[in-house]
């Protein structure tokens, strides 16, 4: 049993898995150019808030890597444009922009573009590295709040394969069986693309952890018949009052969660909070083309030119949060408080973001 990468570095290589393919083939595709990594994130070959920030960073330190120039302000020119590029490849994950962020910063450190190449790539192995020691530490956070609960939710994949390793939502399953705890995963299939479906369900039975699939509207039937006892979910961006943007249809398990009294949890890594937005409101939602809804595997399933509305993501006001995990720890309501208090503070300390 092992816990699936979905991304690796090896001999100066960036290697993704393509999630696309998944669960039926597993392919692992070398990566050269910032545009082969615009199209894997656009096209949902590498996917997570996580996962997208990682792979951006090693696609802009890869980029650079050819730059002619032996001029350090032609050189942050470029990095530049290109940082802004590969930042609009997909909008609602702030990870991305995050990630891009860290790697203009750095240049900063020195003065010419032999060691600021070097240094991107650096920074890009760090974001890497320590992705997977928050997914560690949100795992194990996350099975103390699960402690006396078996029975948990999700929806999309907030996995292993959309991180470094291990996952945010998925991190205590896999943590929860190194540590000999059993779980019973419930996975929506997360209409439109199958996130849950396809990449859950296989993550999951790769480590050996208990897993049931169920369509989306089978919810709330499910929380009721099967006694769910918490539900769980990633993020892709958590507002200062902790409303948090996640994939479509993770309001509905929200408000289910309410009107049930069992928690709701969301588990995210500091990266994924943009402490630059009051609230949800001013989270920019990703509308993703029709053929998403109106065709499965290429096949139509809904007439010719029917109108469609695809969000790819929700928010879910922070009143319906029970507690969001990070890799700092458990932040509680009240959110503007304690988010400010315990993730702020650390933040401003240097411990992260
Ligand atoms: O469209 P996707 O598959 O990139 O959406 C992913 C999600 O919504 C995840 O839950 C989120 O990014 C967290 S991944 C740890």
């Amino acid at each position: 049993m092992t816990i699936p990468l979905s991304i690796k570095w090896e001999n100066k290589q960036l290697i993704l898995l393509d999630q696309q393919k998944l669960p039926h083939e597993i392919v692992y595709l070398k990566v050269d150019t910032i545009k082969d990594v615009y199209d894997a994130i656009i096209t949902l070959k590498v996917r997570g808030a996580p996962a997208i920030g990682i792979t951006a960073a090693y696609g802009l330190a890869l980029e650079a890597q050819n730059y002619k120039t032996h001029s350090m302000k032609d050189f942050l020119e470029t990095l530049k444009k290109d940082a802004t590029y590969l930042g609009e490849s997909r909008p609602t994950a702030v990870n991305l922009v995050w990630a891009l962020k860290r790697l203009l910063k750095v240049v900063n450190q020195v003065d010419n573009v032999t060691s600021a190449k070097q240094l991107l790539v650096e920074e890009a192995r760090k974001i890497h590295k320590e992705d997977e020691e928050s997914c560690r530490n949100i795992g194990e956070f996350a099975l103390t709040l699960l402690e006396d609960k078996t029975k948990v939710m999700t929806i999309c994949n907030a996995g292993s394969i959309a991180t470094a390793k291990y996952g945010t939502a998925l991190a205590p399953f896999h943590l929860g069986k190194e540590h000999g705890k059993k779980f019973e995963v419930f996975a929506c299939e997360t209409r439109p693309v199958f996130q849950g479906g396809r990449l859950t369900v296989w993550e999951l039975q790769q480590s050996g952890v208990d897993v049931t699939l169920i369509t989306d509207g089978m919810a709330a039937h499910t929380i009721g018949a099967k006694g769910i006892e918490a539900i769980i979910v990633g993020a892709d961006r958590i507002a200062k009052n902790g409303d948090t943007a996640n994939k479509i249809g993770t309001l509905n398990l929200a408000i289910l969660a309410s009107v049930n009294s069992i928690p709701f949890y969301v588990a995210a890594p500091s990266s994924t909070f943009d402490l630059s937005i009051k609230d949800g409101l001013e989270i920019p939602i990703e509308e993703r083309k029709a053929e998403e809804i109106t065709h499965i595997n290429g096949q139509a399933i809904a007439p010719v030119d029917t109108k469609v509305f695809n969000p790819a993501f929700d928010v879910t006001p922070s009143k319906y949060i029970t507690a969001i995990i990070t890799e700092k720890g458990i932040i509680y309501p009240d959110y503007v408080e304690n988010i400010s208090t315990q993730l702020v503070n650390s933040i401003e300390k240097g411990e992260g973001q």
